[in-house]
C-alpha cells in the first residue's frame, strides 16, 4: 500500500477500533468525586448561563465535540456530521489530525466539510506536534479554524506500529504558539498530563491545554491490536486519566484548560468544571452514538447534555462556572492519595 493510503486506511481503523473498544465504563474516576447536596438552590433553572471563554473565543455552553477524523471517504462522511451536529448544538468541533491534508490534496475536502457545514460557528484545526509553523498556518488555513490543537501523543506513536520513534517537540511548540494569531491549544490524546509536562508547556508561552486523560478511548489499546503480535497490552493502563489531570493542571493556574477523557454524560462535565476546566470535550461516546444510532439522536444526545448541565447547576444553586468552581468535591479514598503523593492540595 502507498504511503498515503496506509495512512488513510490508518484513520478508518482508529474509527472501527475506537468502536470495537468502547465500553460505556460502569464505574469511571468521575464517581470518585462527589458533589455535596444543598436543599435550597435560591435560584431558577433558568437562571443558569453556560457560556464560557477559551482566551478571545465565547462558546455558549462549556462543551465541546473533540478530535476524531478525517482523510478517507468514510471519515469525510462523519467529519460531515460532525460538522452539522455542532452547528445544531452551537459546540465547536475540533477536526482530527490534518496531516494527511498537508501531503494529499484530495484528503483536503474530507475536513473541510466541517467547516462547510458549521459556518458561523466554532471549528477548531488539529495537527500532530512536530509540524512547522508553516503547515501549523496551513492547517489552519484549511478550514478557516478559529484555534489550532497540536496534540502530543508519544504514548500513541510508541505503540503505534508504523509511529514515530523522535519527540523533540517542546521548541516547534513555542514557534507555533508566537506566530499564529489564534490560540493554540495542546492537547494529549487520552493519556492525561502532569503538572511537570504542564508547566513545560506554559514556559513555551502555551495558554490553552487539553488534558486529554485517561478513562475514556485508550490509544494504547487501539495501536497495540494494530501490532501483528499485540506485546505491548501491558500498557494499556498508561497515564492519568482526567481527575487526576484537572489536580495537576490546578498548580499552573495560568493555563485555561479544556477536560477530555472518558466523560460519559453531564454529571462528568460539571465534576471538571468544578474542578477548573472551562471546556469539556467528548470524542469516543459522540463516535458510538453516531454508529449505533444516527446523527438525530445524537444530535440530541449533546442537546441533552446541555439541559442536563443547567439541571445539575440549578441542584448545586450556581448561575454560572465561576460560582461552579466555588463548589466543594468530596474526594475517594484513592483520589486523595493520588494527590497527596503528588503532592497536590486537594
Ligand atoms: C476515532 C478517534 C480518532 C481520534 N483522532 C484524533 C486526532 O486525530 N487528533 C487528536 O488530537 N485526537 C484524536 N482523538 C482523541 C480525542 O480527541 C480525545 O482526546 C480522546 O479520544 C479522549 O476523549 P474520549 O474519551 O471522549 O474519546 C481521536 C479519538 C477517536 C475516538
Amino acid at each position: 500500500m502507498a504511503e498515503l493510503s496506509r495512512h488513510a486506511h490508518r484513520k478508518d481503523e482508529h474509527l472501527s477500533l475506537a468502536e470495537k473498544f468502547y465500553h460505556p465504563t460502569a464505574t469511571s474516576q468521575f464517581d470518585q468525586l462527589r458533589f455535596v447536596h444543598q436543599g435550597l438552590p435560591e435560584m431558577a433553572y433558568a437562571d443558569v448561563d453556560l457560556h464560557t471563554q477559551l482566551g478571545p473565543l465565547t462558546l455558549p455552553v462549556p462543551l465541546m465535540i473533540e478530535a476524531m477524523t478525517g482523510g478517507s471517504p468514510r471519515t469525510g462522511k462523519v467529519n460531515a456530521m460532525l460538522g452539522r451536529m455542532a452547528a445544531a448544538t452551537g459546540m465547536p468541533v475540533a477536526s482530527g489530525s490534518q496531516s494527511i491534508a498537508l501531503k494529499d490534496a484530495q484528503a483536503v475536502s474530507t475536513f473541510t466539510v466541517l467547516r462547510e457545514n458549521n459556518p458561523d460557528g466554532l471549528v477548531f484545526a488539529n495537527i500532530g506536534a512536530g509540524h512547522s509553523v508553516a503547515q501549523a498556518r496551513s492547517a489552519v488555513n484549511m478550514l478557516a479554524a478559529d484555534a489550532l490543537e497540536i496534540h502530543i501523543n508519544a504514548a500513541q506513536e510508541l505503540v503505534m506500529p508504523e509511529g514515530d520513534r523522535d519527540f523533540h517537540w517542546l521548541d516547534e511548540i513555542g514557534e507555533i504558539v508566537a506566530a499564529l494569531d489564534v490560540p493554540v491549544i495542546v492537547k494529549e490524546v487520552g493519556f492525561g498530563m502532569a503538572r511537570e509536562t504542564l508547566t513545560q508547556l506554559a514556559g513555551v508561552g502555551v495558554q490553552y491545554v487539553d488534558l486529554g486523560g485517561r478513562g475514556g478511548t485508550n490509544f494504547a489499546q487501539i495501536e497495540n491490536f494494530r501490532r501483528p503480535e499485540k506485546e505491548l497490552d501491558y500498557l494499556a493502563g498508561w497515564g492519568q486519566s482526567t481527575v487526576e489531570s484537572l489536580f495537576e493542571a490546578r498548580q499552573v493556574p495560568a493555563l485555561t484548560v479544556i477536560a477530555t477523557g472518558g466523560v460519559r454524560q453531564p454529571l462528568d462535565a460539571a465534576k471538571a468544571l468544578a474542578l477548573g476546566a472551562s471546556v469539556v470535550g467528548s470524542a469516543g461516546q459522540i463516535l458510538h452514538s453516531l454508529i449505533k444510532t444516527d446523527e438525530a439522536t445524537t444530535t440530541q444526545m449533546l442537546l441533552d447534555w446541555q439541559t442536563g448541565l443547567k439541571t445539575i447547576m440549578t441542584l448545586l444553586g450556581t448561575r454560572n462556572l465561576a460560582a461552579l468552581r466555588e463548589k466543594q468535591l468530596l474526594l475517594s479514598p484513592e483520589l486523595t492519595a493520588y494527590c497527596q503523593q503528588r503532592g497536590l492540595p486537594k
